[in-house]
């Protein structure tokens, strides 16, 4: 869907330098994507990763083998050493003018490099500015990761200083949750399928619900968790994407800036949330995580309840929910449509609770199953509800960071958020980002506090998405033929 002039195709960005190579994005996810870029041919530039930790090269190499190991079992140790020698370390405080004087010193010739800023919100303002003081703006790309601000007024605010220097289509705000596989085919199965169009919608539609889960707690980001918490974590990016991909009306035309229409526009008809719409939990323990204040409120859990005031979705609630230490790890989508309005069968009742939906697994083992009812054998017409799975999805390798760093790289914005929608998706958050109840404790290994249930009581209730299915044991070796 990428749309650039056949005539003036963007240059490819000539170095890639990576601001906190030392944190924990970049030992889980970038290191990863940079390893699998080489292997693809993707990657052929520098890359200099900077951090404030004293490392040395050598240093920065055996934490890049240490996370290609743990992460991705590196099969390949001859593209590990060609990554490696693309690699480079910058060390120094990010407020410090000798740190960008390294920096420029580490890209050389490159005229084009682009920026990754893989740090705390906190710090975009100072690199920006950093970079812009030691001229090394010109030409040059930002990737911005999430949350872009901390609210509608700092993400202007910080819009106001990316764009003071850089222009604004090399400016990249990032969502790793729009490179994902899963996510792309909930654009292509709505709009490359003619038989849901007709349905999606109110006069069809009952509720949405999303849950976004995880089993792991905070980890080692007590620091960033505190200033973030759920709510701006991934509610106002990852699960509004998602919202925004289900909700959009058809892009008025082939090309990502209708897609990013669409999306905004579904912001736009978002009501903005109030207290009442937010349920926020923290699991026992977060208090004692490192780094996380004793007496802290920061939310590790949401659940929340949304409206669409548009044509297509009036009086269809949406139904959110995210949270860290929960029962499992799982990312899933339910559409519920309402039952037949007649009562024809014996088991009529049952068309009530367990009407028909649409449930999209994103994530682990991503799939598509619509849940319908079918007789079972006998007199009696009565059935059951039996998931008829669409489509059993096989996404391949899916490391969204290695779409995004290499599209931001050739300058493509289409999987990138715009300020528009950055903007107005903050605009729906930001009445409970101070104006909310306490943080209700929930235990861990639970689906958040009890609290979360009334929300949804009145639409059925949440549906909690299933662990992953254990990997197969490993096949037993073959008999060893005798001679
Ligand atoms: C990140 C959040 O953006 O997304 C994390 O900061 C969260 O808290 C992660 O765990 C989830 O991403 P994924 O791709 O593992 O589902």
């Amino acid at each position: 869907m990428a749309e650039h002039s056949p005539h003036s195709p963007p240059a490819h960005s000539d170095a890639l330098v990576i601001f906190g190579i030392s944190g924990d994005l970049a030992f889980k996810k970038i290191f990863p994507a940079l390893y699998a870029m080489v292997k693809n041919g993707a990657l052929s530039v520098p890359v200099i990763g900077v951090a404030a930790s004293d490392w040395t090269r050598e240093q920065l190499h055996q934490q890049a083998r240490k996370s290609l190991q743990e992460e991705t079992g590196m099969d390949d140790p001859a593209v590990c050493e060609r990554l490696l020698a693309l690699l480079f370390y910058v060390h120094g405080d990010y407020r410090a003018a000798e740190t960008f004087s390294a920096i420029k010193a580490a890209l050389k010739n490159a005229q084009r490099p682009a920026y990754y800023l893989a740090i705390p919100p906190s710090l975009f303002t100072v690199v920006i500015q950093g970079l812009q003081s030691a001229g090394l703006t010109e030409q040059a790309r930002i990737i911005v990761e999430k949350p872009f601000g901390r609210d509608l007024a700092s993400a202007q605010e910080l819009s106001r200083i990316a764009q003071s220097a850089f222009a604004e289509n090399a400016i990249f705000r990032i969502d790793h949750y729009l490179g994902k596989e899963a996510l792309m085919n909930l654009l292509y199965f709505r709009f490359a399928n003619s038989f849901f169009e007709p349905l999606w919608n109110r006069d069809n539609i009952a509720s949405v619900e999303i849950t976004l889960a995880e089993s792991f707690g905070i980890e080692e980001r007590g620091a960033f968790y505190e200033t973030a918490g759920c709510l701006r974590d991934v509610v106002e990016n990852h699960m509004l994407q998602i919202v925004a991909l289900l909700a959009m009306e058809p892009p008025a035309f082939q090309g990502f800036k209708a897609v990013q229409q669409a999306k905004a526009n579904v912001f736009y008809a978002m009501r903005a949330l109030v207290p009442g719409d937010l349920v926020r939990g923290q699991y026992i323990g977060y208090r004692n995580e490192p780094h996380v204040a004793s007496d802290s409120d920061v939310e590790t859990f949401c659940a929340l309840r949304l409206w669409i005031d548009s044509w297509r979705w009036h009086g269809v609630p949406w139904f959110l929910r995210s949270g860290k230490k929960l029962a499992n790890t799982a990312a899933e989508v339910r559409v519920h449509l309402k039952p037949p309005p007649q009562r024809l069968f014996d088991d009529a009742d049952a068309h009530r609770t367990q009407a028909n939906y649409v449930r999209f697994r994103l994530s682990p083992d991503p799939a598509i199953a619509l849940a319908t009812r079918v007789k079972c054998a006998g007199e009696s017409f009565v059935g059951q509800q039996r998931e008829l799975y669409l489509s059993e999805i096989s996404l391949g390798h899916d490391l969204p960071y290695e779409r995004l760093l290499g599209d931001a790289m050739e300058g493509d914005a289409t999987l990138f958020s715009n300020q528009e929608a950055v903007e107005a998706a903050w605009a729906v958050v930001n009445p409970v980002l101070t104006d909310h109840a306490p943080a209700l404790p929930y235990p861990p290994g639970s689906w958040g506090p009890p609290e979360a249930d009334a929300l949804i009581a009145a639409c059925g209730g949440w549906h909690n998405p299933e662990a992953p299915a254990p990997a197969p044991a490993p096949a037993p070796p073959p008999p060893r033929a005798t001679p």
